[in-house]
């Protein structure tokens, strides 16, 4: 028992005074150091190797992206395509809509879309965009700090009389109402009449 023989046998070195003994390593240590390895190699398995874990990059970069996505599926960008909707009767139901009490719609933009409190919304000049999604979005969440409420007056409308409003606002594109309220500085996303997409009258 040759380890046993050397058990406090003490090295011929000194440091400060200080002398040590060249006794094997304690079982608990070297059981402790083994289990380090093991854990070293199946973490290294797992996030680097196999990658089934996510190092911390990735773990961030999902997070921003599960977020991302959240804030897309809030109201303010719906990725449904709308279609402009283009009959009489939608037109006539939207300019009812437009024009009716419920919604107050022509008390702040005006029954001819000339602009009052609220913008004009017969010209090329946007605040919020001039596309079907974007009209749609803005009445649906309208702007409140703005004094224009979700649906004009809070009071909702159905998908189809949305579409239907929202239309007959992109039909009178262009229509160049008189004494229509003059060009705000903060609309400054330009729809070219090119793009008008009025209905066929
Ligand atoms: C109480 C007044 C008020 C009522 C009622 C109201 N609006 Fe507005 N509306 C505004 C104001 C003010 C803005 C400008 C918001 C801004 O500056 O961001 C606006 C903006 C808009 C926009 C965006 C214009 C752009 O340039 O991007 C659309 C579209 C719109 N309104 C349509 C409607 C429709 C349709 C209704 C009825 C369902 C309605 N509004 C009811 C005051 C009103």
């Amino acid at each position: 028992m040759a380890n046993e023989e050397k058990k406090d046998e003490l090295l011929d070195h000194e440091a400060d005074g200080i002398q040590e003994f060249d006794n094997n390593l304690p079982k608990w240590w070297l059981y402790g150091f083994y289990l380090t390895i093991v854990f070293a190699i199946a973490y290294m398995m797992y996030y680097h190797v196999s990658q089934d874990g996510q190092v911390s990059k990735a773990e961030y970069e999902q997070e921003i992206a599960e977020a991302s996505l959240l804030t897309a599926n809030a109201p303010k960008s719906s990725s449904k395509r709308l279609t402009i909707l283009t009959d009489k009767a939608s037109l006539e139901a939207g300019k009812v809509i437009f024009e009716g009490t419920n919604n107050l719609c022509y008390t702040c933009h005006k029954e001819d879309m000339g602009g009052l409190v609220g913008p004009n919304l017969t010209d090329e000049y946007w605040i919020h965009g001039c596309s079907i999604e974007e009209i749609t979005q803005s009445i649906t969440t309208g702007f409140p700090e703005k004094g224009m409420l979700p649906y004009g007056s809070n009071n909702t409308l159905t998908d189809e009389q949305l579409l239907q409003v929202a239309s007959y606002v992109i039909s009178k594109k262009g229509s160049n109402p008189p004494d229509a309220k003059p060009i705000e500085p903060d609309r400054e996303i330009i729809c070219p009449p090119s793009q008008k997409t009025t209905a066929s009258k």
